[in-house]
């Protein structure tokens, strides 16, 4: 019989829960944004279409709507964008997750009195770009190993480095030791949110005990991504799916062990029919075995 591992920690994190119960909450309304998708999920966004709730990409395709309700995601948004879509008459809803809030009231604080900004972090992340428009003057954001050895501010600044929150831990670790050692005064604030640590060591956990993994999670969510490498890393039979539809049933038919995580922005109907198709499978093979058995004797 089939032994299906569900990751307790798959899908929605607290912030996501709370921004698309907060859209979900305004479905129906008249004239109803998101600015950028509320979540990397297409099912969701499109769902989310269909009630009404419609996704604003930019400043500027914003300034060709009539105000509205306007719904900042769970990455949050500068507080430039904040404070322009007010003036075109926005009434906005903040769905900006309260652990991504903190970060935007450090570095406002810190480079309010002074401070250089440091984010680690990758540029191209909104979550990144939203904290960049919360500093006073333009943050150092470094990602890399190689950002980290050539970084050199004035000596006689003194900086605040925090951390994109979906960062991986050990590189931050890493990270800070280089920036540490060239001897400037640093306040550091790690500003990782557990629930992407949790999530990735149960899933690195499962897929070292399973004989397939399955990772479900939207094209576009860089955090499914790195749970499919984790997972990868400890199972090769691990699968990248964004729904039940992506996943060639027949590849699991002789398979035992099978564990299934999702990413921060999966729904849970999603993961709920995966684990429901896995598990059902592994009991149509138990029951033909066991037909099999009782017609041999
Ligand atoms: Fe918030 Fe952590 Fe999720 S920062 S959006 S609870 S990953």
């Amino acid at each position: 019989m089939r032994n299906v591992i569900l990751a307790k920690t798959a899908g929605f994190c607290f912030g996501v829960r709370r921004a698309v119960d907060m859209a979900y909450g305004l479905a129906g309304k008249h004239k109803v944004y998101t600015y950028g998708p509320i979540i990397h999920n297409e099912t969701v966004v499109d769902d989310l279409e269909s009630k009404g709730v419609r996704v604003v990409h930019s400043i500027d395709e914003a300034a060709g709507l009539r105000g509205g309700t306007m719904i900042i995601r769970s990455h949050g948004a500068s507080k430039n964008e904040i404070n322009l879509l007010k003036q075109m008459g926005f009434e906005i809803v903040d769905a900006t997750c309260p652990f991504v809030k903190k970060i935007h009231r450090i570095v406002e604080d810190f480079s309010g009195q002074g401070y250089g900004i440091v984010i680690i972090g990758s540029a191209a992340h909104p979550e990144v770009q939203a904290i960049s428009g919360w500093c006073k003057e333009p943050p150092v954001i470094i990602e890399s190993v190689e950002e980290a050895e050539n970084f050199s501010p004035d000596p006689d600044k003194k900086l605040c480095l925090v951390s994109q929150t979906t960062f991986n831990y050990n590189k931050f670790q890493l990270l800070v030791e280089i920036i540490s050692k060239k001897g400037y005064d640093i306040r550091c604030l790690n500003t990782i949110c557990n629930a992407t640590e949790e999530r990735q060591s149960e899933a690195r956990d499962i897929a070292g005990r399973v004989d397939a993994m399955i990772v479900i999670g939207g094209r576009q969510s860089s955090n499914t991504q790195k749970l499919y490498d984790i997972c990868k890393n400890e199972c090769k039979n691990t699968y990248y799916i964004q729904t039940l539809v992506d996943l060639d049933l027949k590849t699991f038919e002789s398979i035992g062990n099978v564990g299934i995580t999702a990413g921060a922005s999966t729904p849970n109907n999603i993961i709920e029919e995966v684990h429901t198709n896995m598990s059902e499978m592994g009991n149509e093979q138990s029951f033909e075995q066991m037909l099999e058995a009782s017609l041999k004797t």
